[in-house]
C-alpha cells in the first residue's frame, strides 16, 4: 500500500478514535481566599509551609489554583482532611461563593446557577420546607422550573420519590417526620426530578446509621450512573467516595495534590499526603 493510500485508509478507519467524552464541567485556576490577602499568601501557604494561613497577613488560602474536568455520567470525589477546602470548592461550583480567580465552564459557556443543584447534609440548609409533604417539596422544584399541570407535577413527584425508595403511603407526610436518610432521599428526588447539568453532593451519608448509609449509597450509585449530569461528591468517608466516584481529587491546604482514577489513587497513592490519608483515614 502506498503512503497516501495508508493515510487514506487510516482516515477512513472503521474504528473511531478512543477519545473521552467532552467534559460537562471544566474548572481552571480556581482560587478563593478568606481575608484581605497580601502579595505573599500563595508562597507562604500550601505543602511546603504546611498551612493554609498566610503568616504575613493572616488570610486563609482555602482553595488555590484548582483545575479539573467532570464528564457526563462521571462522579468526581473530593477528599481531604477537615479544613482542606472541600466545602469552599463545592460552594464555588454551586456559585454561592465567588472565586477570586478562575473559570467554571459548562459545555462551552460559563456555568449558570440554573444548571447546578446541591444536596446538602442538612435538608434545611438545602432550602426544603419541613412542614410541607415530601411530594410537595419535590413538586415545588418542578413549579420553579416552569411545569404547570397539577397532574403532571404530582405524577412526576410521586414517581421520583418511589424510585428513590420512599413508600407511597409516606409521600403526603411532612418532611420533618422523616429520618435523616429519608430526608436525603427527598432532597435527591427534588434534585433529580429536573436533572441538573451539575449535581453536587456535600457529605451525603455523613451522620447516618451504617445501614441507612449503605442503602443511601446504593441509591446514589444507581441514580448517578444513570444521569447524564456530572456529579461532584465531597465526603470524609473514603469508603463511600470509593463506591460512588470514578475519579478522585485530593485536597491538602487548598491545593490539589493528586487526582486520578479512584481505585488507583486509593490503592496506590503517589503523593505522601494521600498515602497518609488512605492509611490513617485522616479526615
Ligand atoms: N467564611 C469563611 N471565613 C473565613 N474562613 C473560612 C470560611 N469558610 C472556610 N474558611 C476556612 O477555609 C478553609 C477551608 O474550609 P472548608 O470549609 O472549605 O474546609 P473543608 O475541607 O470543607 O473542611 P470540613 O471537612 O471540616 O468541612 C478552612 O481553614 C476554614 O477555616
Ligand atoms: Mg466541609
Ligand atoms: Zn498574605
Amino acid at each position: 500500500m502506498t503512503s497516501s493510500a495508508l493515510e487514506q485508509d487510516s482516515r477512513c478507519s472503521r474504528w473511531p478514535a478512543l477519545q473521552p467524552p467532552a467534559p460537562v464541567v471544566s474548572v481552571r485556576g480556581l482560587s478563593r481566599r478568606f481575608g484581605r490577602g497580601c502579595a505573599h499568601c500563595v508562597e507562604l501557604t500550601g505543602e511546603a509551609a504546611d498551612t493554609n494561613v498566610c503568616r504575613r497577613c493572616g488570610a486563609v488560602v482555602a482553595v488555590h489554583d484548582a483545575a479539573f474536568d467532570v464528564g457526563p455520567r462521571e462522579v468526581l470525589g473530593v477528599v481531604g482532611e477537615s479544613g482542606s477546602g472541600k466545602t469552599t470548592l463545592l460552594r464555588c461550583l454551586h456559585l454561592d461563593l465567588v472565586p477570586d480567580t478562575g473559570t467554571i465552564w459548562a459545555e462551552g459557556a460559563p456555568l449558570d446557577r440554573a444548571s447546578v443543584v446541591m444536596v446538602h447534609q442538612n435538608s434545611l440548609a438545602a432550602g426544603l420546607y419541613p412542614e410541607l409533604a415530601a411530594e410537595s417539596n419535590v413538586a415545588e422544584r418542578l413549579l420553579a422550573t416552569g411545569a404547570r399541570s397539577f397532574d403532571d407535577i404530582r405524577g412526576l413527584a410521586t414517581e421520583m420519590l418511589a424510585e428513590l425508595g420512599l413508600r407511597r403511603e409516606r409521600h403526603a407526610d411532612a418532611l420533618q417526620t422523616f429520618s435523616g436518610g429519608m430526608q436525603q432521599r427527598v432532597q435527591l428526588a427534588r434534585a433529580l426530578v429536573d436533572p441538573p447539568r451539575l449535581l453536587l453532593l456535600d457529605e451525603p451519608t455523613t451522620g447516618l446509621d451504617p445501614t441507612v448509609q449503605a442503602d443511601l449509597l446504593d441509591v446514589l450509585q444507581r441514580v448517578t450512573q444513570r444521569l447524564d449530569s456530572a456529579t461532584v461528591v465531597v465526603s470524609h468517608d473514603l469508603a463511600a467516595v470509593r463506591i460512588l466516584a470514578s475519579r478522585i481529587v485530593v485536597l491538602h491546604h487548598g491545593r490539589i495534590v493528586e487526582q486520578g482514577v479512584a481505585d488507583q489513587v486509593l490503592e496506590d497513592p503517589q503523593h505522601p499526603y494521600t498515602q497518609l490519608l488512605v492509611e490513617s483515614r485522616l479526615t
